[in-house]
């Protein structure tokens, strides 16, 4: 038995590590490095491979496949969402992603992606608010607070300027934990009792709850003129959370606007439904706010490009440290085409 050569090795992020990097680097600087490398990458978003990811639904969830190459490098996420796990003690949201070299198609990079994507999820939202939310905004709703939450207010913190945090979640327990959370983190956090006063001062609006169904966490009537809205949680065919009638008053932006059509809040509108792609406004093409009483909605569901970038800030920040550990992932034979011959390695 031989031991694999370098080309067999591939480096591997554990959750251990990915946890060991972000406090090494400090959360709030990760939210700002990535929102960093997720807008590079939308200023050069006519040279991806786009697709809308691939998804395969059950009654209970999703599981995706989420795959993007700007022709150097290729990446790509796997992802389930399972609004139900939590209540067996499981998470909604579990993920993991590969990045490539596309000369040789071999593996560069493997990591758990779990963290990764509620830090990119959130670095995504603030980079969307920066360039949409009102001149000032420092009062945040937080609508849902589970997996993502502190992510997303760290990352308006952190990018935005936000100073307030007003927390609202069906289950108490829930606000509760994300207000221990945030403990300390320089936000003002406040536990409100119903959505209708977690709005209430609110420059942003964000909805993040989970629910496998058409659910109306914010009414047309409690949007009022001026505000941004981040809406996260309708991600998929059949689960969104803002009533139509905000949809109309509102200037929409989105991802990919082929995936956004089957899978955000724009599923409610017609195919010609207008919306802008957030890409466009970044490299100037778009306006982004152009008015304080206008209603900007970032229709998230998280595109595969924003992942990519996440990859590329993980391989960057682990090359040349123990952030990461060698897998032996790779088949190495001494010839290459002698694969029969390298398995009798192992012969005993
Ligand atoms: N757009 C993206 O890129 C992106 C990325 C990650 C997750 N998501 C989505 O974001 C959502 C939240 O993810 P998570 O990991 O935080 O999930 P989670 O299950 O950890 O938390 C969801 C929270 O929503 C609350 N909730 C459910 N219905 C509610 C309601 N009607 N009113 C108030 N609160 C309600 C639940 O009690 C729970 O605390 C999911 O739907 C997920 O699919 C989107």
């Amino acid at each position: 038995m031989t031991s694999p050569s370098d080309k067999a090795l591939v480096p591997f992020v554990s959750v251990d590590n990915m946890m060991r990097l972000v406090h090494h680097i400090g959360v709030e600087q990760v939210l700002i490095d990535l929102a960093s490398y997720v807008e590079n990458d939308f200023r050069r978003w006519e040279l991806f491979d786009k697709t809308p990811r691939v998804a395969s639904h059950s009654d209970v969830g999703v599981i995706e496949l989420m795959p993007t190459s700007d022709g150097e490098a290729y990446g790509f996420k796997y992802v389930n969402g399972h609004p139900k796990n939590t209540s067996e003690g499981l998470q909604t949201v579990t993920a993991f992603g590969l990045l490539a070299d596309v000369y040789t198609g071999y593996p560069v990079l493997l990591t758990e992606m779990t963290i990764l994507t509620a830090l990119r999820t959130a670095a995504t939202s603030a980079m969307a608010a920066k360039y949409l939310a009102p001149k000032g905004s420092d009062t945040m709703a937080m609508i849902g607070n589970g997996a993502q939450s502190e992510f997303q207010s760290l990352a308006m913190k952190a990018i935005v300027g936000l100073k307030t945090v007003r927390l609202y979640d069906k289950d108490a327990a829930a606000t509760d934990k994300c207000a221990t959370n945030l403990q300390g983190s320089g936000l003002n956090v406040v536990k409100c009792a119903t959505p209708q006063e977690a709005i209430e001062g609110a420059h942003i609006l964000t909805t993040c709850t989970a629910d496998k169904q058409n659910a109306t966490i914010l009414s047309d009537n409690m949007v009022g003129a001026g505000v941004h809205i981040n809406a996260i949680g309708g991600d998929c065919p059949g689960k969104t959370e803002l009533a139509k009638g905000i949809l109309e008053r509102s200037d929409v932006f989105v991802e990919f606007p082929a995936q956004t059509r089957i899978e955000g809040e724009i599923q409610q509108m017609k195919d010609d439904f207008a919306v802008t792609e957030l890409w466009q406004v970044i490299t100037g093409q778009q306006q982004g706010r152009r008015d304080p009483r206008q209603i900007t909605l970032f229709d998230s569901v998280g595109f595969a490009i924003e992942d990519f970038s996440a990859l590329r800030y993980i391989r960057d920040k682990v090359a040349g440290t123990a952030y990461k550990e060698d897998l032996d992932m790779l088949a190495d034979p001494d010839d290459p085409r002698d694969l029969f011959g390298m398995l009798q390695r192992a012969k005993t």
